[in-house]
């Protein structure tokens, strides 16, 4: 029993680095850890003492208990643990891999998995055009996509802010990530605010901007007006029913998720090497200058420092909020060259994608993207590309998604002033050497057009 006392203490230190807020905490409190520990300990003995792996149910996030197989109705099974409580799906997954090394063999997961074909992960940061490469998947009649989930993570769990910050956050992230591949959309129930009654919720973050999720048979019919903050787009519907929300995952081909907290890629090794999955991890980056300009736009308020500084010569830029900007640079890096590296276990897995590139070309990176994924791209999707890239002089700026893309992606060197675009060189000049993003030396250069701030990187993405 040795093996398993050491994975459950590893489990218990995880959880110790994580400080939850509110309910959260009430849920994964000390007692609970406790309990969900005795059950790990109680279950492992039971699968040792049977060493039968047949007997095993295998989809581990299935949680219709009404299943014919008999295995599911037992009060002992992994599956009824599961219905008890849906969070426990993160240990399940430690369990599972503890059972295969047990002896079991990865096919029979294989065989029977339910889950999308295929997932794909748009990793991004804010303001780097993920919204609207986002869409490029959202449109496709065989994907379900989400839109951040990982929101609702970041707004429940408060995350120690000494050094175990990043790795608890990333975990967390990683986990929950990992069973959303799996349509397991009921681990984010834990994380909603208010916590949804009967699977149902009206708080589930940009509900709208998932095209599944507003259309049938997810979109039920209203039953009584309500407030909606993430209402659909194109009619109303009733509040999101979680469960049929996940039929609607298990019944589409593929999954897309498109996520703006996942900083570090070698922490999704563990998707990649899941059996369940077929993961394919596509990097979305941009010029940080662009990335700035556009923050300052978008969150204003934060920003009033730096403008104060670079336009009236107040007092400089706080330091913390400098290097907390060559973090973020020296993160997308990193991550960047992890992936170029092409390592073992991530060959054939990992894409790089500069914004600009989609923005001067959209349908042919949308293109290398489907392909780049193994997924046949539908008229749907290049219907609704054309649609809105090549915006016509009626539609011009209605839409923030119908624009012309090719002419609006350098807007930015004409609204950051030029001290702010020499900050962002100072602190993130590996990463723009990295993605071909030149330096500006002067004003002049960043405002004539005629200069070129991007080298050419044809046939480096793809990996
Ligand atoms: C559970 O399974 C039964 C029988 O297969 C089915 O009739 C029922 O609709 C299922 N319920 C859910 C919530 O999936
Ligand atoms: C578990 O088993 C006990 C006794 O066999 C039974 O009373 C109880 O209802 C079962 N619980 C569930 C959730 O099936
Ligand atoms: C499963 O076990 C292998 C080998 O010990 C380990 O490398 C991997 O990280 C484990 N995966 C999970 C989900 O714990
Ligand atoms: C979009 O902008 C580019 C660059 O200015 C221009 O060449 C192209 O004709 C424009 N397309 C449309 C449809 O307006
Ligand atoms: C812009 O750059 C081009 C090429 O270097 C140069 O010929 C031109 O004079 C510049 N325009 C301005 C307004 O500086």
């Amino acid at each position: 029993m040795d093996k398993y006392q050491n994975r459950t203490m590893d489990l218990r230190d995880v959880l110790r680095t994580i400080r939850m807020k509110a309910k959260y905490a009430l849920f994964l409190g000390f007692v609970v850890v406790l309990v969900i520990i005795e059950k790990e300990n109680k279950i492992i003995s039971k699968v040792s003492d049977k060493l039968n792996l047949k007997q095993m149910p295998l989809n581990l996030f299935e949680l219709n208990s009404t299943d014919s197989n008999a295995e599911y109705t037992d009060n002992s099974s992994l599956a009824s643990l599961n219905k008890l409580d849906s969070d426990f799906l993160k240990f399940g997954n430690r369990l599972l891999n503890v059972t295969l090394q047990f002896g079991g063999n990865t096919q029979l997961f294989e065989e029977n998995q339910k889950a999308p074909h295929r997932q794909i992960l748009l990793m991004a940061t804010t303001r780097t055009g993920s919204s609207f490469v986002g869409e490029f998947f959202n449109q496709h009649e065989n994907i379900f996509y989400l839109f951040e989930p990982l929101w609702h993570i970041e707004r429940t769990v408060s995350f120690d802010p000494t050094g175990a910050n990043a790795v608890s956050s990333a975990i967390v992230y990683r986990d929950v990530l990992q069973q959303l591949f799996l349509c397991d959309l009921h681990i984010l129930e834990h994380f909603i605010s208010p916590t949804p009654e009967n699977h149902l919720t009206r708080f589930m973050f940009r509900r709208g901007s998932s095209k599944v999720l507003c259309e049938d048979p997810v979109c039920t019919p209203i039953v009584k007006k309500a407030f909606e903050k993430y209402h659909c787009k194109n009619r109303r519907c009733g509040p999101l029913n979680i469960a049929l929300a996940v039929e609607a995952c298990l019944n589409k081909k593929h999954m897309a998720v498109k996520a703006v907290r996942i900083r570090q890629l070698e922490f999704l090794r563990t998707l990649v090497e899941d059996p369940r999955l077929d993961l394919k991890i596509i990097q979305l980056v941009r010029d940080p200058r662009a990335v700035l300009a556009s923050r300052m736009v978008a969150f204003s308020g934060k920003y009033e420092s730096w403008k104060k500084w670079a336009l009236e010569g107040a007092a400089p830029i706080p330091e913390d909020e400098v290097q907390k900007l060559k973090g973020n640079c020296e993160s997308i890096r990193t991550s960047a060259e992890l992936g170029l590296r092409q390592p073992e276990w991530l060959r054939g897995r990992y894409m790089l994608i500069r914004y600009e590139d989609i923005a001067r070309s959209p349908l042919e990176k949308a293109k290398e993207m489907y392909r780049f994924a193994g997924i046949p791209i539908t008229p749907q999707v290049v219907e609704w590309i054309n649609k809105n890239t090549q915006a016509s002089q009626e539609s011009n700026g209605i839409y923030s998604t119908q624009k012309n893309s090719s002419e609006q992606f350098e807007k930015w060197r004409f609204s950051i002033p030029f001290k702010l675009a020499q900050v962002v060189q100072d602190v993130c000049t590996p990463a723009m050497n990295l993605f071909g993003y030149k330096l500006a030396s002067d004003l002049e250069t960043l405002t004539n057009r005629s200069i070129s701030l991007l080298e050419e990187r044809v046939n480096f993405w793809v990996t």
